[in-house]
């Protein structure tokens, strides 16, 4: 039974099924031989909504994105991706369920001697049979038309067909964002993607990350080293600390103290 606001939501959102949130995580907690890397974290992210996660050098980011998609397993809490507990899936439930995220990462892994588009149609993999059609280069032509919408949708059409090694940094973070779009994915999880970027292609990543929220409603995660990167793109911003989530607010609501407070114990400040 849906709530009001899931009823609302599902008004605006275009598949059957509207989850009120893209993705939840509530109470996780992950530990390394002993050692507890999160302690209890709790996230929000909904559909049209970016979110930025700041936080120092192995305070526990990356592990948290790992966790939301269970590519590594919580050790305690609940994830909900577009509605469902990733928890209580198995196989290929799980990688079904799974395929609503799509994760781009600093190190943008794109086959390099593929060009631009065969690149992005690997976003449709998952739902190929037996990744035939990526052995034999084969994509079916709905992948195909699709990946060029994905392009066109990144700006980089006129790119299709230039192989993935001779493009810039800036340009295969946009070919690896088409990807994930070309997954139509409701989620992206993007882990420092503009950390490799020069100060202008990091802005135009950005403004794309933020233009894919608000305007094709998808919910997006991202881990960022720039704190002015996050207050000036994200709708909220979270600051995490030791593995704890210590702020989650609204740029205007994070002063440069809070900020500053995320990265002093590591340098003794
Ligand atoms: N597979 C693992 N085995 C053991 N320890 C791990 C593993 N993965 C992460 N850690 C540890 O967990 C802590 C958090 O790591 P994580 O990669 O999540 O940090 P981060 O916030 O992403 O840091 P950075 O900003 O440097 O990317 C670190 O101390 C790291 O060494
Ligand atoms: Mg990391």
């Amino acid at each position: 039974m849906l709530g009001p606001a899931q009823q609302d939501e599902s008004i605006k959102w275009s598949g059957a099924v509207a989850p009120d949130h893209s993705l939840s995580i509530r109470g996780v907690r992950k530990s390394f031989a002993g050692t507890e890397v999160l302690k209890g974290v709790d996230l929000e992210l909904a559909p049209g909504e970016i979110v930025a996660v700041l936080g120092a050098n192995g305070c526990g980011k990356s592990t948290l994105l790992r966790c939301a998609i269970r590519l590594l397993e919580p050790d305690a809490g609940e994830i909900r991706l577009c509605g469902r507990d990733l928890a209580s899936l198995r196989g290929k439930e799980l990688r079904e369920a799974r395929r609503e995220a799509a994760v781009v990462f600093q190190q943008i892994a794109l086959v390099r001697r593929r060009s631009a588009l065969q690149n992005v149609c690997c976003g449709a993999l998952g739902e190929l049979p037996l990744r035939r059609s990526y052995a034999s280069n084969a994509f079916p032509h709905e992948v195909r038309e699709r990946a060029a919408l994905a392009l066109q949708r990144v700006g980089m059409l006129d790119k299709a067909w230039q192989p993935a090694s001779t493009l810039s940094g800036g340009q295969a973070q946009r070919v690896a964002i088409a990807r994930a779009y070309c997954q139509r994915a409701s989620v992206i999880l993007a882990d420092e993607p503009v950390s490799a970027l020069d100060p202008r292609a990091a802005e135009d990543v950005m403004e794309l990350l933020a233009d894919l929220a608000h305007r094709d409603r998808l919910g997006v995660l991202v881990v960022l080293h720039q704190p002015e990167l996050a207050l000036r793109y994200a709708d909220r911003v979270v600051g995490m600390l030791l593995g704890e989530v210590v702020f989650d607010a609204k740029p205007p609501e994070v002063s440069p103290q809070r900020v500053a407070e995320l990265y002093q114990h590591l340098h003794g400040a």
